[in-house]
């Protein structure tokens, strides 16, 4: 059964991790190009997830297959655990291996997780290099097909739950998600990004998308994404989001858009080329589209890192404090 998987892991983790750090607050998954946001972590102790029993092994550039424990903060020590590569559903992972660490973590005893990743931009504006404090989300393939709740209710038992649903603690069937991203960490976060000196426009609201990939858009299916209210898309996240909503952990996501998803508001049409052929007039002349590259996501990761690290610190930091 996945609890007791679960709790081996976990066991695993007390048996290898310092004591000092095995009891981390607060987890943090760093997404595409973000790996760095542990680096400033002290008395860093790491554990390749193919040392952790039922963690899968993620295997996409960019991304690194371990955890890393360690205390973040200047002034405050807050022990921390930071996933340094995620799992995709669009690398074959099933959803319940996608959101294994994230339980796991929830069973050591995070009582938050502040979730990062890279994500393309659907609002006109929303520009390259502005991180999106995510206020809501729409899963669409969790909407009909691939909830990672589906399947048994998993009868998971995390400090989080104990502290929040009366005894004994019991993950909820039907998981409301009008608070799957919590509002006291969003104030967090945007008074973090004034207290760094981050720019007014440096941090924005919106809502993410989750697309189960390894495509991007269309132009067709991003125009209907704009339509539907999101502001950013991307390929991971939501799943993580609510298996720690589910197990009662606080949830700040913060996207890095790293990019803009083309939503061109013509076509180049091949008919007017033929019809001017045909007609003997000049051909009409069209801009060659623009095209989304995996380079262009690591690229503007790497230059956004620095600020995306200071505010996930700054955020861990002012929530010991308060
Ligand atoms: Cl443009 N689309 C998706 N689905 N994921 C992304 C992205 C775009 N840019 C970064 N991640």
């Amino acid at each position: 059964m996945e609890v007791k998987a679960i709790e081996q892991a976990v066991q695993t983790l007390k048996s290898r991790v310092p004591a000092q750090l095995a009891s981390p607050v607060i987890g943090i998954v760093c997404g595409s190009g973000l790996g760095t946001l542990a680096d400033d972590l002290d008395s860093r102790f790491e554990i390749d997830y193919a040392e952790i029993p039922g963690f899968a092994e993620s295997g996409v550039s960019g991304h690194k297959s371990k955890l890393a424990f360690g205390f973040l903060g200047k002034d405050i020590k807050v022990p921390v655990v930071c996933m340094l590569g995620r799992f995709h559903m669009y690398e074959g992972w099933t959803a319940s291996q996608t959101i294994f660490p994230i339980r796991t973590m929830a069973h050591l005893g995070i009582d938050s997780i502040i979730i990062t990743n890279a994500a393309g931009s659907l609002n006109p504006q929303i520009p390259s290099g502005t991180i999106v404090s995510v206020h809501d989300h729409i899963a669409f393939p969790g909407l009909t097909s691939e909830n990672p709740l589906k399947g048994p209710l998993v009868p998971i038992q995390t400090p989080a739950l104990k502290k929040t649903t009366p005894e004994p603690p019991q993950p909820p069937r039907f998981l409301p998600q009008s608070d799957a991203h919590n509002f006291d960490l969003r104030l967090l976060a945007h008074r973090a990004a004034h207290k760094i000196g981050l720019s007014k426009d440096a941090v924005v609201e919106g809502t993410y998308c989750w697309v189960t990939g390894p495509t991007y858009e269309t132009p067709a299916e991003g125009r209907l994404l704009r339509q539907a209210g999101a502001d950013v898309v991307g390929m991971s996240t939501i799943p993580e989001v609510i298996a720690a909503h589910h197990a009662g952990v606080k949830v700040l996501v913060l996207s890095l858009v790293t990019n803009l998803v083309v939503i061109p508001e013509s076509y180049p049409s091949a008919k007017a080329i033929v019809e001017a052929e045909l007609n003997g007039t000049p051909p009409p002349v069209y801009k060659k589209s623009e095209v989304v590259s995996h380079m262009e996501v690591l690229e503007e990761g790497q230059k956004k890192a620095q600020d995306m690290r200071r505010l996930v610190s700054e955020v861990i930091e002012s929530r010991a404090r308060s």
